[in-house]
């Protein structure tokens, strides 16, 4: 380990909390200095972090019943090497997930650490495909929705973090899948990359009257990533025996509205099956989950869909990005080049 790691690390803190769309000005360059390794801790070099929109709650203070506050460093889940060790089990140049936060060093107890599986084609892909957001499709659309031959799959943000894992997961299962997404370039990932059968504009499209087409038989499962006013239009076009996975709630975190969904007599008379989704709920399902997907992913059966930025300094508007919904997949800033040169 050289000097630089002991004395200096370059962290994003919070510096305001947001009101509305987050903004630059939420953030704070700071350079703390660090202090020797304490004992039975491991030190990190953050590699890749990743972007997450549950970071909105935390930062508003509210994730869960959890968040930080002014003048903390913000969180989130990365990809890191360990550079120092006072931990026999954890050798310096092992590559770790842990939740390092927006800083280039962090420090652990070695229960903070997990191993990254075997076989990864990408370090990264465990932030991503093969990590939480994809923990999170398989859950929804493998355990809870139970995706099978003959379904009708509608998946709004359909081309992010978890978005574009279930596409593919659902389409794996032998169910047409309907896309909504924005843009053009958007539309283009969903169809010709991730399989999906059709795609419908949120901004340009009238998303019923196309939805009606697409599905003319209702639809079967919608995986709700969004809210409404999606969770509404979609839940009027469910299928008898229709199942929503209720995950996400793009559109509100922003605190600009809140979503109430359809009256629930809507979905009594379609005997609709409505879940809710919290991924750490699956957690001991990970293990499996990473040893199924590696080869496909691998093998090209599963494709990544990753939107990189580099430094720490881009993270603050990377993420303003991300909650405006212009992100074009599941956003991870690279801090740093791993000595395996990924
Ligand atoms: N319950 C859980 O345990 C769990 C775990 C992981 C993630 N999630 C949730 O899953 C959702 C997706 O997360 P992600 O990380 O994969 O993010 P993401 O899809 O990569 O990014 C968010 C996307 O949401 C769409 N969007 C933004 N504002 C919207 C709005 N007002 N209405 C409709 N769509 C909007 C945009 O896609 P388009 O432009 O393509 O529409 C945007 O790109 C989030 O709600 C997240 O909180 C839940």
């Amino acid at each position: 380990m050289t000097d630089a790691h002991q004395y200096a690390n370059d962290c994003m803190l919070l510096r305001r909390r947001p009101s509305g769309l987050p903004t630059l000005d939420c953030f704070e360059a700071f350079v703390q200095p660090l202090a020797p390794l304490a004992a039975g801790k491991v030190r990190c070099q953050t590699l890749y972090l990743s972007l997450d929109p549950y970071i909105r709650s935390v930062i508003a203070g509210n994730h869960m019943g959890h968040g930080i506050e002014p003048g903390e460093v913000i969180p989130g889940e990365t990809v890191a090497r360990i550079v120092d060790s006072n931990c026999s089990d954890w050798p310096i140049g092992t590559l770790v997930r842990c939740d390092g936060g927006w800083q280039h060093f962090s420090d652990h107890t070695a229960e903070d650490l997990h191993p990254l599986p075997p076989g990864l084609l990408h370090p990264s892909l465990a932030l991503s495909v093969l990590g939480m957001p994809g923990l999170t499709a398989f859950a929804g659309i493998h355990r809870l929705a139970q995706v099978t031959v003959g379904d009708t799959v509608v998946i709004p943000a359909a081309v992010g973090g978890v978005g574009a894992m279930a596409g593919q997961l659902a389409r794996l299962a032998g169910a047409k899948t309907i896309a909504i997404t924005s843009g053009q370039k958007k539309r283009q990932i969903a169809l010709e990359q991730l399989g999906y059968s059709a795609c419908i504009d949120r901004d340009q499209d009238d998303v019923a009257t196309v939805l009606a087409a697409e599905a003319p038989e209702g639809v079967s499962v919608y995986f709700d990533l969004v809210g409404d006013p999606l969770l509404t239009t979609v839940s009027q076009q469910l299928a008898i025996g229709g199942r929503i996975v209720l995950c996400g709630l793009m559109g509100d975190y922003n605190g600009i509205q809140k979503t109430t969904g359809p009256p629930p007599g809507l979905w009594i008379g379609k005997r609709a099956t409505v879940k809710g989704l919290v991924v750490y709920d699956f957690e001991h399902e990970r293990s499996d989950f990473e040893q199924a997907y590696i080869p496909l992913v691998r093998d090209g059966v599963i494709q990544t869909n990753e939107e990189f930025h580099v430094g720490l300094a881009c993270a603050p508007e990377a993420f303003c990005r991300l909650m405006r919904g212009e992100n074009t997949g599941k956003v991870v800033v690279q801090l740093a080049v791993s000595e395996q040169g990924v």
